[in-house]
């Protein structure tokens, strides 16, 4: 059968992407956050899945506002870089798992969550990047070294899904990939946050209380903080803050949210600021 057995969470800022691919990550500026993801690294290195399921959000490039799926799943075998602008990032296309990709939205919309499935879908920073944080530099003429799932959530445009929607959606998640009859390790990560707004008068708001309590949060009672609504994140979190809810997909396939033991801390991170945002990184392992 195949098995979730960590979640990993973490931000995306385009910039981060740009100082890998420049090489300017021992600059004074980049050194002390990529320094936060030396462990994972190695943790990464340690437990390779087979295949990751990235919860993330596309930023008008796979999507425009042509159409707008709240979330739509990656079924295809093969994902290629996004060109947002400079072109697309030296990095490897993904490979996707398109048999478990299949199952899980078989599963998944059979218990009502009404996904959009997509079969071609270029990935952007929101993809790229964690990618990036969590593996390091991958030659450019190598692999990733897992297979991926992405799904992409709307958190661009209102009507954004409710942090309450997204949690249940990862719940069911859990149980489409439980039920798929091979054995495979799964990895399910959650990214975007943390707290940030790119626009307005209030652009550049950072909230490092608020984002620490998020963690907190996250970690010891995710129902309860599933709950809060959007003003709040808009609020205190900023407009682009809002990407949180994405968190709470991961965090809804641990094992202890079906009445499991709670997950392991491995890994917590804080660092500001990353260009605009508030970059929060975590690892939890089951039990
Ligand atoms: C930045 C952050 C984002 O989440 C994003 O999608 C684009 C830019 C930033 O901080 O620069
Ligand atoms: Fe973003």
């Amino acid at each position: 059968m195949a098995r979730i057995t960590a979640s990993v969470y973490t931000s995306h800022v385009p910039a981060i992407g740009a100082a890998m691919d420049l090489g300017k990550t021992q600059e004074a500026y980049w050194q002390p956050l990529f320094a936060g993801y030396e462990y994972s690294r190695q943790w990464l290195r340690d437990n390779t899945p087979d295949v990751v399921f990235l919860v993330y959000n596309d930023h008008a490039n796979a999507f425009s506002l042509d159409f707008i799926p709240t979330f739509a799943l990656g079924t295809a075998a093969h994902y290629e870089v996004a060109d947002e602008g400079w072109g697309p990032r030296p990095v490897p296309p993904a490979e996707g798992h398109a048999e478990l990709a299949a199952h899980i939205a078989q599963s998944v919309i059979q218990e009502d969550f009404d996904l959009t499935l997509v079969n071609r879908m270029p990935i952007d920073h929101g993809f790229t990047v964690p990618l990036s944080l969590m593996c390091g530099e991958v030659p450019p003429t190598g692999q990733w070294p897992f297979k991926v799932i992405p799904l992409a959530v709307n958190v661009v445009q209102y009507p954004v899904p409710s942090g309450r929607r997204c949690f249940q959606l990862g719940q069911a998640i859990r149980r489409a990939v439980a039920s798929f009859d091979e054995d495979l390790n799964v990895h399910i990560w959650g990214t975007g946050g943390m707290t940030h707004q790119l626009q307005g008068p209030r652009a550049g708001l950072i909230n490092r209380d608020w984002d620490n309590r998020f963690l907190d949060r996250l970690i010891a009672e995710p129902a309860q903080l599933a709950q809060m609504p959007h003003i709040d994140y808009v609020r205190e979190a900023g407009s682009e803050g809002i990407e949180l809810v994405m968190w709470l997909i991961a965090r809804g396939a641990m094992a202890d949210v079906a009445g499991g033991p709670a997950p392991v801390q491995k890994h917590r991170f804080y660092h500001v600021p990353a260009s605009n945002t508030a970059v929060g990184h975590l690892i939890l392992e089951e039990a």
